[in-house]
């Protein structure tokens, strides 16, 4: 890189975003300007209940066809770009055998096939408490660890044949660059990584009998891990030599390129998934596991998130599942239809007549590791109809996000400004309502809108001299809207937070119960079908 460490006028930085729907490419400038974006999307494979699926064959067409497209549309030539960051969904599990070759579809971050082994893995190194003090973290269901000994027991033919364990973006990088490599953000989010020391954990994998060689080298996320081949270039039109950075696992990378990158300011992201995070400038204990702590992107640092797992994935549900008659109208007025839903919930007041919203629809990781929690209305009476409902959707999400805050708050407890991205930061009401629950001025910056993309750009442009570090790098960002805290709302939503926070504990035994019959159930569907095909 020149010494003068600037990106030339028509100079750029691309991001690359391997995510659960799909591959997410774009370009940036030197002063963080979003120049161009492209999304190609892939299938989401659920062949049994409770397990999710992708095949890496999809990812890598993907990422050559939205590089392809992002380098057309934007008319940029690739040799102006000067540097790649990768990001991806975290936690998932892609095997290679000694050809390199991909030994079954990838198992992904929101799969539960693997709670059994991850008990185990508990077991093995003597209970939650010995685990954190080895890696940090709980073994969730949806990490990596409990992936690789689910196929050492389910799939032992096929795990005897595996050379690599990679995460999703780390498979992309090895078809990018030829290189074995990952990150410490991504790692972390393993089970397996001493997330105090940056590391493999050693004493981990041989309790649990892993090799390490099993495992890729771990970089920093700006440095450099390779460089794009000749033979992905003449796919993806990228050029040779091109350095390819660490990047980050998109939870932790999506907050560097929100700027999360010292305590006092609190992210959230609301996709699918519900986001809480905050970027930590030395390492915590994880006191009772309950949150994840992580290294951050920028060498020294970490990040603390908790996940609730159907946040924007709750209002989803609802507009599916209950809300035609707006579907039908925003087809007739050419409108988006989360528009109209909007404008139905704005006529219901703040605390939504006392309607509350439990967002537990596909069980919860944080506060509660809990898979059998479910949904509901509690409140419902006849003076709630469309309005309050709707309504109590979105203020019943942001509630759950307030759970894992208060969590944070016994760790980091100087919250002044909280930024929000992911989907549901487009809606006004959705914004004001999390400003009014936390009483906080809620904002949102330039670039938050690409998620994990961004964040890796940024990282790039650390890796090759742009930015001397992420905290530099975070300078380009610019506030685009910010929404201030309603004090009038303050008591309706502090006493209904207080009657929300009180209902799972009082509603467990029935969640549990709920569980029980439906497992039941299933199993007297599959003794029956069995029995007919005999018969
Ligand atoms: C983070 C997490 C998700 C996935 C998928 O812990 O599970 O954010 O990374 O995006």
């Amino acid at each position: 890189m020149r010494s003068e460490e600037k990106l030339m006028a028509g100079e750029y930085l691309i991001g690359i975003d391997i995510g659960t729907s799909g591959c997410k490419s774009i370009l940036i400038d030197g002063e963080g300007k979003v120049i161009g974006y492209s999304l190609q999307e892939y299938p989401l494979l659920s062949p049994r209940p409770g397990w999710t699926e992708q095949d890496p064959a999809d990812w890598w067409k993907a990422v050559q066809v939205s590089v392809w497209r992002l380098l057309r549309k934007t008319g940029i030539s690739s040799n102006a770009v000067k540097c790649l960051g990768l990001s991806g969904q975290m936690h998932g599990l892609v095997a290679l055998d000694k050809d390199c070759q991909v030994l079954r579809p990838a198992i992904l971050w929101n799969d539960q096939r693997s709670m059994v082994q991850c008990q185990r893995i508990h077991e093995i190194v003597g209970g939650i408490p010995r685990l954190l003090e080895l890696t940090n973290n709980q073994m969730l269901p949806g990490y990596t660890g409990g992936k690789i000994l689910w196929m050492r027991e389910q799939e032992p033919k096929l795990y005897k044949r595996t050379r690599l364990f990679l995460n999703p973006k780390d498979y992309i990088r090895y078809v990018l660059t030829g290189e074995f490599a990952t990150e410490v953000s991504d790692a972390s989010g393993t089970g397996l990584f001493d997330v105090r020391q940056r590391r493999w954990c050693d004493q981990l994998l041989t309790l649990l009998n892993i090799p390490i060689e099993r495992l890729p080298r771990c970089f920093e996320s700006p440095e450099i891990t390779g460089r794009i081949t000749k033979r992905a270039s003449e796919v993806t039109g990228l050029p040779v030599g091109l350095p390819v950075v660490g990047g980050g696992g998109d939870a932790v990378i999506q907050t560097t390129g929100m700027g999360l990158v010292k305590p006092g300011i609190l992210g959230i992201t609301i996709g699918t998934a519900g986001i809480v995070a905050m970027g930590l400038d030395r390492f915590h204990p994880n006191a009772d596991g309950r949150l994840q702590i992580f290294c951050n992107n920028s060498p020294g640092t970490w990040h603390v998130m908790g996940v609730t797992l159907a946040a924007g994935g709750s209002y989803r549900w609802f507009r599916d599942a209950l809300c035609e008659v707006e579907k039908e109208k925003a087809r007739q007025m050419g409108q988006e239809v989360y528009q109209i839903m909007e404008e139905i919930a704005s006529a219901a007041p703040a605390g939504s007549r006392g309607l509350i919203f439990l967002p537990y629809l596909i069980g919860e990781r944080c506060p509660y590791s809990d898979p059998a929690a479910r949904g509901g209305f509690i409140g419902l009476s006849l003076q709630h109809g469309r309005p309050e409902i709707t309504r109590a959707i979105l203020e019943g999400v942001v509630f759950s996000l307030r759970d894992v805050f208060e969590l944070i708050n016994t760790m980091e407890s100087s919250v002044k400004e909280i930024r929000t991205s992911g989907g549901g930061s487009l809606s006004s009401l959705w914004r004001q309502i999390q400003a009014d629950v936390f009483q906080c001025p809620v904002i949102t910056v330039s670039g938050s809108r690409e998620g994990g993309a961004y964040g890796a750009a940024l990282v790039a442009g650390i890796g090759v001299g742009i930015w001397k570090s992420v905290n530099e790098a975070v300078k380009v960002l610019k506030i685009e809207t910010e929404t201030i805290p309603d004090p009038r709302n303050k008591e309706v939503y502090e006493k209904l937070y207080g009657v929300y926070h009180g209902l799972y504990k009082t509603l467990k035994p029935s969640f549990d119960a709920i569980a029980q019959s439906q497992r039941q159930e299933i199993s007297f569907h599959t003794t029956k079908e069995k029995t007919d095909e005999l018969c």
